[in-house]
């Protein structure tokens, strides 16, 4: 049986929906949520220039390569993918720390803007720390949408909550929660926090500083209440605790003395059996019970 198919476009293309970027299988290591996100901000924005860092398998690298002119993708291991021989793309291979400050002062100093970044290499809290602040400190980045992956993990969320994105004039929006991650539930990742993409908009063209923080205040910022979650979800998922049967005192106390009675009965019967077996008539009839004891065993 032939796949079913969209609908035959204007152009006599047909295709089915597992062709699509957001649900085809791929190494794109992003959720269909913010595969679609993404996808839906690079058709947008159509950029001209656009850095990743983080390359990884090459997922995200191909659909950023797909919407722009010209890619710089880093990544500390050097890849081997088609993607990579593509003529627009160039791949630096490395620490995004060393080679990413001195990439934008190059195109600093040919004047040039990115329009596009995703950050998605090192995911300390120092490291992407890092790579944001060698970001928003150049001005090759100027008019720029940078997307941050796995801002719900709680290691990256803290380096990316550190940036002082007040202090920058040119930051113009900052949504850290623009898509919300998740809380994993296949067992190798289990009750892992992962994912979600962090947006920041940057516009040096703004008119002046308006001095009003870019951080959005419309809602609750999503990844510290998902870390919340699930520690509910821990607790809730842990075997039941069997409660300890209750105890009545009454019922200890008549124990207690019923065994320190016991205990005292068999003391005595102790005691007795030590001095009929050190009586002398014990000893004497000695012979007699031994010879009792054959005689039964004879009778049997
Ligand atoms: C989560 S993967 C990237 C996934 C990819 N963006 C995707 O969506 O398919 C993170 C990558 O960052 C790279 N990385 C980690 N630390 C780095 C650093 N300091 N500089 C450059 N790349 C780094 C790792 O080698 C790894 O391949």
């Amino acid at each position: 049986m032939s796949k079913p198919q969209l609908n035959k476009r204007a152009s006599g293309e047909r295709r089915t929906l597992t062709d699509l970027p957001a649900f085809a299988a791929s190494k794109w290591q992003m959720s269909t949520g913010e595969r679609s996100a993404l996808e839906g901000l690079l058709c947008q924005l159509k950029p001209a220039l656009a850095i990743e860092i983080g390359t990884a398998e090459g997922g995200s690298l191909e659909r950023i390569a797909a919407h722009s002119d010209e890619v710089h993708s880093f990544d500390l291991v050097e890849p081997q993918l088609p993607v990579a021989e593509l003529e627009h793309v160039h791949i630096h291979s490395g620490d995004s720390h060393h080679l990413l400050p001195a990439k934008l002062a190059e195109l600093a100093e040919e004047g040039r803007n990115v329009d596009f970044v995703l950050v998605d290499g090192d995911h300390s809290s120092g490291g992407v720390q890092k790579d944001l602040e060698d970001l928003l400190d150049s001005p090759a980045i100027g008019n720029t949408v940078i997307v941050i992956h796995d801002i719900n993990n709680p290691i990256v969320r803290a380096g990316v909550d550190a940036v002082r994105y007040g202090t920058y004039p040119k930051v113009a929006q900052v949504e850290l929660d623009c898509v919300p991650g998740y809380v994993f539930a296949m067992p190798a990742l289990r009750h892992e926090l992962w994912g979600g993409l962090g947006l920041i908009r940057v516009d040096a063209q703004r008119d002046s500083y308006d001095g009003l923080s870019p951080m959005q205040q419309l809602y609750y910022p999503a990844a510290p209440l998902l870390e919340e979650m699930r520690d509910v979800l821990v607790a809730r998922e842990q075997p039941a605790v069997e409660e300890p049967p209750q105890v009545d005192p009454a019922e200890v106390e008549w124990l207690r003395t019923e065994l320190a009675e016991t205990k005292e009965l068999a003391e005595r019967y102790s005691r007795t059996a030590e001095g009929i077996e050190s009586s002398l008539s014990w000893r004497v009839t000695r012979p007699l019970r031994w010879m009792k004891t054959v005689f039964r065993s004879a009778q049997r």
